[in-house]
């Protein structure tokens, strides 16, 4: 566990404008994992910034999984799923839609920005709307700073 509060509001002068962030993608493998394969195979030029993890669905997303991606330093979690009423598993996306406000606040708790996860509803066909999400994530992040937990080891 985290075992002190995070301070993840830098002032405007700490900015450094080199930094990279890097960003977590859990997609769901029929919708937004699909959706990111598409953009790949149609050449669509988006940011390396992303490394994807693939789930069945959304709703597999645990708050646990978010978190311990924030421990290890990620910088953003961007959490990719069915638009609703398209989930293959019927609610899946429901509850992550439920889970979020939850999340957004257990990660506040701890200190961090609400904006180091994001939940987007993207489709299998929404390659494009992924690469201007990726695109719009990394400016926001980049504006917010690494993640404070960044190189730390023994948290
Ligand atoms: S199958 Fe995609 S969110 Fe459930």
């Amino acid at each position: 566990m985290i075992k002190s509060k995070i301070e993840d509001n830098p002032s405007s002068e700490v900015i450094d404008k080199d930094f990279e962030p890097f960003i977590l993608g859990i997609f769901c493998n029929w919708c937004t994992y699909t959706g990111c394969d598409q953009a790949g195979t149609s050449r669509m030029q988006r940011p390396a910034n992303l490394r994807v993890m693939r789930v069945m669905c959304s709703g597999r997303v645990e708050p646990e999984m978010v978190i311990e991606a924030l421990k290890r330093g990620a910088d953003g979690v961007l959490i990719g799923a069915c638009h609703i009423g398209d989930c293959h598993y019927v609610n899946g996306n429901h509850k992550t839609v439920r889970r979020m406000p939850v999340l957004v606040n257990l990660i506040e708790q701890y200190g961090f920005n609400p904006n180091r996860v994001w939940l987007r509803h993207i489709s299998a066909s929404e390659g494009a709307e992924l690469t201007e999400i990726v695109k719009e994530y990394v400016k926001i992040l980049k504006e917010l700073g690494p993640n404070p937990l960044k190189n730390q080891k023994s948290r």
